[in-house]
């Protein structure tokens, strides 16, 4: 085969770019924001690789907006996506899990025209044990008739209008896989080239799997619809496993390799739920319908939710398109 014909790597931003057809934002400009999340996620990939050596494990010594311990590795996650992105030229805004306020970059109408919402390290209680962890992220447009004053209006759009969704999950390999509405496509970290490259493109989600997801501790405290699927998925001729990580950008992978449904209602807790809408439900629901999967909060579909405050928390049931309908029968 002469050199020319060779399938050369296909990166994320060049395969973001052959979309130029069909994708109004396939622009250099939204492929140089992607090449922002991917220089961001290379570092955090090589930093958690080299965690143990680097003293960087264990918690940071402060609680963030959540009110959770902020591990290390979720500050040098957060520091390192908001220096990425910040001088992309056209991000306007970062939404991040770490932090209370949005980081106005700048609000010109043109430049500052992405809003990009991240969980910069989703799992973090899994750092430690060297368990599966992930960046997720999602990216916004600014609404032309909206004033670019009104950050909150940039900010809380109902998950429909994301442009582009995904996540990077650090494990045995990093994969990096993302939609901008035409399809779930991944990408395989080459530690030798220092890039993403092409693993597989549209990836579709099995319409069933016999795997439940869910943090079965809490499932006395779920509402009775909840408990009385987990009896019936326990039963002989239902013949469901469990499987469930702690880390949800790992659960949400499996799910979307083998099938099966991933699910976090409300407790007593957390009665909205523990995980947040804009930066883990509205990307992960966007990449689930993507590969024709299903998201709903147990009573709407997650992107139809018009969302009221940047860390809002919403019940998940995310998966196969039958498995959820299976969830949701029983609510
Ligand atoms: P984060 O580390 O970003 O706070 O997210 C942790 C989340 C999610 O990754 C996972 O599905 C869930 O917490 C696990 O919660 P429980 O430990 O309560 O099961
Ligand atoms: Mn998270
Ligand atoms: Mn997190």
């Amino acid at each position: 085969m002469k050199n020319a014909e060779k399938p050369f790597i296909k990166t994320v931003e060049r395969h973001f770019l052959d979309r130029k057809g069909n994708n109004p934002h396939a622009t250099t400009e939204f492929s140089w924001l992607l090449s922002g999340i991917t220089l961001a996620t290379k570092i955090i990939a090589s930093q958690i690789q080299r965690a143990g050596l680097l003293e960087i494990m264990g918690e940071a010594g402060r609680v963030n907006v959540q009110g959770e311990e902020v591990q290390k590795l979720d500050e040098i996650a957060n520091d390192t996506l908001v220096r990425c992105l910040g001088y992309r030229g056209n991000v306007g805004l970062l939404v991040s899990e770490e932090d209370e306020e949005p980081h106005v970059i700048q609000d010109a109408p043109e430049s500052g025209k992405y809003t990009v919402l991240f969980d910069p390290l989703d799992g973090s209680s899994n750092i430690n044990a060297n368990v599966n962890i992930g960046t997720i992220f999602s990216i916004l447009q600014r609404d032309p008739k909206c004033d670019a004053s009104d950050v909150m209006a940039r900010v809380l759009q109902p998950g429909y209008k994301q442009v582009a969704a995904g996540y990077v999950i650090y494990g045995a390999s990093t994969v990096l896989a993302y939609t901008a509405g035409y399809g779930v496509h991944m990408f395989t970290l080459d530690p030798y080239i220092g890039a993403f490259v092409l693993a597989q493109e549209n990836v579709m989600m099995p319409t069933e799997g016999k795997i439940y997801s869910v943090n079965e501790a809490n499932s006395r405290k779920f509402p009775i619809g909840y408990q009385k699927y987990l009896d019936w998925a326990k039963t002989d001729d239902a013949g469901y496993s469990s499987r469930y990580i702690g880390s949800l950008v790992a659960d949400f992978h499996r799910t979307l390799i083998r099938g099966g449904v991933f699910f976090y209602p409300q407790t007593k807790k957390s009665p909205e739920g523990k995980l947040r809408l804009l930066y883990e439900a509205n990307p992960l629901a966007f990449m689930a319908e993507q590969a024709g999967g299903a998201a709903s909060d147990g009573t709407q579909r997650i992107l139809d939710k018009q969302p009221h405050a940047m860390h809002e928390r919403t019940p998940l049931i995310i998966g196969s398109k039958n498995e959820v309908e299976k969830v949701l029968s029983f609510l």
